[in-house]
């Protein structure tokens, strides 16, 4: 059977992307920045996920205004790199897999989770820059990819609870997916930013400290984290964390923290990054009590 075998946290800050790419990775300033990641860089090599469901959020390269939707799984065979305005970043075509990201899908909705299914969508920074960031350049992505964009750009995104509760069903569906596969599940985005208005500029050290205690030790306490703690203490942008609560409840109550890394600045931003193992492979996670997710039908559909 699938299982999910670790969760990974990054930052998905444009301007990484842009230092990677333009060969400036070993300047004084970006050094240290890059230098946090070679931990996870080795890990992975280890590790050898067939597949990450990585979630973010699209900065208006593949939504706008005309549709925005709250969660969104892509199940298409590829994705390509987005032009954000400067030309599609050159990185690899991103993989997909279609028959692990379907079953999600219908898992998920069964589980009364109404996801919007996404077969045609190019990917931006947001997922990108992570895939460099935690694999290191490649030629390759070494593993397939199934890109789950939250609406964290118009208000209102998804509660912290309901991103915790969503990851259990992500965890439940992929438990339920009979071909044996290595399931990382990454949450990206964050930490403390603001990029407009008179605070322009925050970055809030202690705070983004205590998510990232919390999220291996109290994450209980961020399920129930009101919008208006990450934009007060956090910056607009701080928004973004909620996802990392998608990648946190993914992994049931008790996980084991294999690596943490925390930097400031980069760009206008706080880098947070931190890698987690399930104690417990995935046994503390709630089993749905939904109708439809327990039906003979769906039962019969995940056996
Ligand atoms: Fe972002």
């Amino acid at each position: 059977m699938a299982r999910i075998t670790a969760g990974v946290t990054t930052s998905h800050i444009p301007a990484v992307g842009a230092a990677l790419d333009n060969g400036r990775s070993h300047e004084p300033y970006w050094q240290p920045v890059f230098a946090g990641y070679e931990w996870v860089q080795a890990w992975q090599k280890e590790e050898k996920p067939d597949v990450v469901v990585l979630v973010y959020n699209d900065h208006a390269s593949a939504f706008d205004m005309k549709v925005i939707p709250t969660f969104a799984i892509g199940c298409a065979e590829q994705f390509q790199p987005a032009d954000e305005g400067w030309g599609p970043r050159q990185v690899p075509v991103v993989e997909g897999h279609p028959d692990l990201a379907w079953h999600i899908a219908q898992s998920c909705i069964l589980d009364e989770f109404d996801m919007t299914i996404i077969n045609e969508m190019d990917v931006d920074h947001g997922l990108t820059v992570p895939l460099s960031v935690i694999f290191g350049p490649q030629e390759k992505w070494p593993a397939k990819i199934i890109p789950l964009a939250v609406n964290v750009v118009t208000y209102p995104p998804p509660s912290g609870n309901r991103c915790w509760l969503l990851g259990e069903a992500i965890a439940r569906a992929v438990a339920s997916f009979p071909e044996d596969l290595n399931v990382q599940i990454w949450g990206t985005g964050g930490m403390s930013h603001q990029l407009q208005g008179p605070r322009a500029g925050l970055i809030n050290k202690e705070w983004d400290g205590r998510f990232l205690d919390k999220l291996v030790e109290d994450p209980e306490s961020l399920r129930r984290m009101p919008h208006i703690e990450y934009l007060r203490e956090a910056g607009s942008e701080g928004i973004e964390l909620v996802m990392w609560l998608i990648m946190r409840g993914a992994l049931g109550k008790q996980v084991e923290q294999l690596n943490r890394f925390y930097h400031v600045p980069a760009s206008n931003t706080a880098v947070g990054h931190i890698v987690l193992r399930p104690k417990a492979d995935g046994a503390d996670i709630p089993a749905s009590d939904t109708i439809e997710a327990n039906s003979p039908a769906a039962q019969e559909m995940i056996a």
